[in-house]
């Protein structure tokens, strides 16, 4: 690998760029707009049923080309090569980055050089469908006899966020006798309440970890069994078919008691949060059955086509990295929204914050110095119109510039055409308002509204498996394109193991409240967490 060198912020690209941000820290979207005709053509893309509007962006043609300059001249094309091929590029922890291979065809992972993964993936394939196909048409039965209504997927991070998003987003292909419940919180409030409404003769538990030692999805795994175990008197409830495991470590399943019939695998090449295409999604695919599941794959698997093929400057999630950099490198944003217009979206928010968040926190570079330009952006957001009621405000005469993602489906057969109007107008009016602005002398200040504030508008023809299954890969893949120009390691967490130690080192037993520092030493005996004086 020749890419774990790159400092962007070395290159004539990267200066050029400062240049640009100071001559157009005074330019308007708006009157770009009136200076090159054409802009919003020119400025969208489109691929897999989504299409693209960026043309709401504080940028010119001849910044456009110098962020397509910066790509040009790093080592993205050869680091996308290296992820696809199955090359380590998770150099910290010393494995590939293959959860693409998820959802390619045997020929393409062959024409990849991974061809050997087709096999083992297409097995748990293959038994994912036939596990979920029997609760679907009722052969699975619990201990007494009775089919299975609910499924309750127990994980928390990437083992709790993609399903649950995703399950979600898919209501309209849901099978309506089988309900999803998701337990992720070690909050023991979430799963009390869920169990005094579950019939314990119906239920299956679906503990999903990679590693099966995450401290939050065993202590509910172990909530779940001691009630399921007294509600049907059964002496090793894990091993009852209430119970399955989906993990990369089948042992650790096995020994809680959980049989391999009873267990779906996946592979270390997996991110947690890139696992909602592997058997983590069993939940999903239970809901939606295998034929749907499989066109979830295949719309990601479109993307990622489109993300190696289309030239950088027709390449979706190129383009929304680059348009992401420009603004936090550029024009100093450090952080930005996302909000679809669709209700059924609401967990997107969510689920990309651990998918950018997790990969893009970081501040040391592939080669281990630390970097002193801005990596990941902080990314939050809610459905509109809700955040309309609550933070826009914000958004449109606030001191921060947000740069906006708004997501809107066109065609919608769950709404009304009333209320989808409503919402789709109001979706449009938002971005347009921000970029617009009002300036009118004839009204106060507390009443004019700067604009220029920059929006990108992603259109996806349907909220279908296949169109849904496209933007989650568009948002990994434009991660994987920042990461990458930003010299950094997209792929591992490290940053979330100090917290976790210490959690442990608190819950001891024998915890020695005398080495903590004075605010968690009081807090501590405050919280009852520590009984010493
Ligand atoms: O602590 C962070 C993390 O490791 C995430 O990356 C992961 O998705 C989550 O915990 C859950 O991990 P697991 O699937 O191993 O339980």
């Amino acid at each position: 690998m020749t890419f774990d060198g790159f400092d962007p912020s070395a290159t004539e690209a990267w200066q050029a760029l400062q240049h640009s941000a100071k001559t157009l820290a005074d330019a308007n979207i708006a009157g770009l707009f009136a200076s090159e005709p054409g802009r919003a053509d020119r400025l969208s893309l489109d691929c897999a049923g989504i299409s693209l509007d960026y043309s709401k962006n504080l940028l010119d043609q001849q910044t456009l080309d110098q962020l397509l300059a910066l790509a040009d001249c790093s080592p993205l094309a050869e680091h996308r090569s290296a992820m696809f091929s199955g090359e380590a590029i998770n150099i910290t922890e010393d494995r590939p980055v293959l959860h693409t291979a998820l959802r390619s065809s045997a020929d393409v992972l062959k024409r990849r050089g991974v061809g050997e993964l087709a096999g083992p993936i297409e097995e748990q394939l293959t038994k994912m469908a036939s596990l979920s196909g029997s609760i679907r048409d009722g052969s699975w039965t619990g201990a007494t006899g009775k089919e299975i209504t609910d499924i309750v997927n127990i994980g928390i991070g990437g083992s709790d966020l993609g399903p649950r998003m995703a399950y979600g987003a898919l209501k309209a292909y849901s099978a309506s006798d089988i309900q999803c419940h998701f337990i992720a919180n070690v909050d023991g409030e979430p799963i009390q309440s869920l169990l005094k409404t579950l019939d314990p003769e119906t239920c299956l538990f679906v503990i999903c970890s990679k590693t099966f030692t995450t401290q939050e999805t065993l202590m509910n795994a172990h909530t779940a069994a001691k009630w399921l175990g007294s509600a049907l008197g059964l002496k090793k409830p894990f091993s009852s078919p209430h119970f399955m495991g989906i993990t990369s470590s089948p042992e650790a399943a096995n020994q809680l008691g959980i049989p391999d019939s009873r267990l779906l695998a996946f592979w270390d090449w997996v991110g947690g949060r890139y696992s909602l295409w592997s058997t983590i999604g069993f939940s999903v695919c239970a809901s939606i059955g295998m034929a749907n599941f499989r066109e979830l794959l295949g719309g990601a698997a479109t993307m990622d086509q489109h993300f190696i093929d289309a030239p950088f400057a027709e390449n979706m999630p190129v383009i929304l990295a680059l348009l992401g950099i420009w603004y936090s490198n550029f024009l100093g944003d450090e952080s930005y929204a996302v909000i679809p217009y669709c209700e059924r979206l609401k967990e997107l928010p969510l689920y990309l914050q651990q998918l950018d968040m997790e990969s893009n926190g970081k501040s040391v570079s592939l080669n281990g110095q630390s970097i002193n330009y801005a990596t990941g952006p902080i990314l939050w957001g809610t459905t509109g119109t809700n955040g309309q009621h609550s933070f826009f405000q914000l958004l449109h005469q606030g001191s921060h510039r947000i740069p906006v993602d708004f997501i809107g489906v066109i065609k919608d057969d769950l709404s009304t055409p009333d209320h989808h109007r409503a919402l789709i107008g109001n979706m449009l009016a938002q971005s347009s308002a921000l970029m617009t602005g009002r300036q009118d002398d004839a009204l106060p200040a507390h009443r004019q509204y700067a604009g220029n504030r920059p929006s990108n508008t992603l259109l996806l023809d349907e909220l279908t498996p296949y169109t849904f299954g496209a933007l989650v890969a568009l948002y990994e893949h434009k991660v994987f394109v920042q990461g990458s120009l930003w010299g950094i390691n997209s792929f591992d967490q490290w940053g979330v193991e100090l917290g976790k130690s210490m959690a442990n080192t608190l819950l001891a037993e024998d915890a020695d409240i005398d080495v903590l520092d004075e605010s968690t030493r009081k807090l501590m005996l405050k919280t009852g967490l520590s009984g010493a004086s």
